[in-house]
């Protein structure tokens, strides 16, 4: 039996009660809809800056639990009453909400800075003021910044290279903060580019994997930003859900305090996750198959390569990766491919 199978065997037996915020997006929806299977209280709150409220509607469709279970606000975390109304009588607070995208905060770093500082902050509080027993957040691999040693250990970071890295970064030193002078107790998940179901693939700021899904299955171009050999650490959401899991219930003092990176391990180059999914998408629409990428220019801000050491969450939280890249690439299609056809049918 694994860590993770023990914790979610307790919570099942001991069900407690949480506040995921941002949970209209994409992990945070995935998060409430672990939760609810596992039979816990579950709070959300959104303001649906990027979030939509068809993934609640997914979650409370889909989940084995009871959808009753669930209470959502719509709100937003740059307001600290509606903070201080979301935490009450919560136990575990999972805090995701934040505006991501490294290229949206070099667009608007003003905004970036005031969800996911000015709005970080106010959640520190509300969480202090409100008692809660573990403070969970979303950081990310952006802290890594131009340090180029790889893989990425918590300990050693460079400077940051976007606006969005600075504010990951900022998130971690106050949780610090706040652990250290308040006693909030509190756990930083750094994620590695996190792919899977409900991922939004539209707009400017979608992220590479299911923007990449949406032009292949509509026959559009997919483009690579470089020369096709920046390199990331891709890593499913259900990896994610495990983690904050694991970080939302550990009882070691010792491993709180603490960030963590989030990932598989893994190293995949741009050009041959384009080829994974083309291929992989090719079983279902067979002319994808013959689908070439369009090279452009490298983005600023963007980190040339990333790839996380996860010795310190495998051995600290007891972390097993329940799917790598291959496993979670054939789940994500899967579900985008079903996803694009139930679409489909509703507008005939
Ligand atoms: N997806 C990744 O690869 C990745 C990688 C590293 C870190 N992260 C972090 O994980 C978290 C979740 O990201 P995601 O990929 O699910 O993105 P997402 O955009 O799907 O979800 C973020 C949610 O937060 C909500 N939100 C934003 N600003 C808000 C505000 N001011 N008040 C209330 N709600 C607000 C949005 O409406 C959205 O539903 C974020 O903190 C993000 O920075 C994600």
């Amino acid at each position: 039996m694994t860590t993770y199978d023990t914790v979610k065997a307790r919570l099942r037996e001991h069900p407690r009660t949480w506040l995921v915020t941002g949970a209209a997006g994409f992990i945070g929806s995935n998060l409430v809809e672990a939760l609810l299977d596992l039979g816990q209280e579950v709070v959300g709150l959104d303001n649906f800056a990027t979030g939509h409220r068809r993934n609640l509607e997914d979650v409370l469709a889909a989940t084995t639990g009871d959808p009753r279970r669930f209470r959502f606000i719509e709100g937003d975390i740059r307001d600290l009453a509606t903070c201080r109304a979301a935490c009450e009588g919560v136990e575990i607070v999972l805090h995701q909400a934040a505006l991501g995208s490294v290229p949206r905060s070099i667009d608007d770093p003003i905004g970036s800075n005031a969800s996911n500082v000015d709005g970080f902050v106010n959640m520190l509080v509300a969480a202090r003021d409100a008692g809660v027993g573990r403070f969970v957040y979303a950081g990310s691999s952006a802290t890594y910044g131009d340090h180029a040693e790889l893989p990425k250990v918590e300990e050693r970071i460079g400077r940051p290279l976007s606006p969005y890295a600075v504010t990951k970064l900022v998130n971690e030193l106050y949780a610090g903060v706040f652990q250290r002078t308040y006693g909030l107790s509190c756990i930083g998940l750094r994620y590695f580019n996190v792919f899977g179901r409900r991922q939004d693939p539209n707009g400017a700021y979608a992220a590479v994997i299911p923007r990449w899904i949406a032009r292949l299955l509509a026959g559009e171009p997919c483009e690579i930003y470089g020369d096709g050999q920046t390199s990331r650490d891709f890593c499913y959401v259900d990896n994610v859900v495990q983690a904050n899991l694991l970080a939302a219930t550990t009882t070691d003092p010792a491993a709180t305090d603490e960030v963590y990176n989030v990932a598989c391990g893994e190293r995949t180059t741009l050009d041959d996750l384009f080829i994974a999914l083309r291929d992989g998408l090719a079983a279902y629409a067979p002319h994808i198959a013959d689908a070439q990428p369009v090279y452009r220019p490298f983005r600023p801000g963007d980190v040339r390569h990333s790839q996380a050491d996860i010795s310190k969450i495998t051995r600290r939280l007891g972390y097993r990766p329940t799917h790598l890249l291959r496993d979670g690439l054939a789940h994500a299609i899967d579900w985008y491919v079903r996803d694009a056809r139930s679409r489909a049918a509703a507008v005939r």
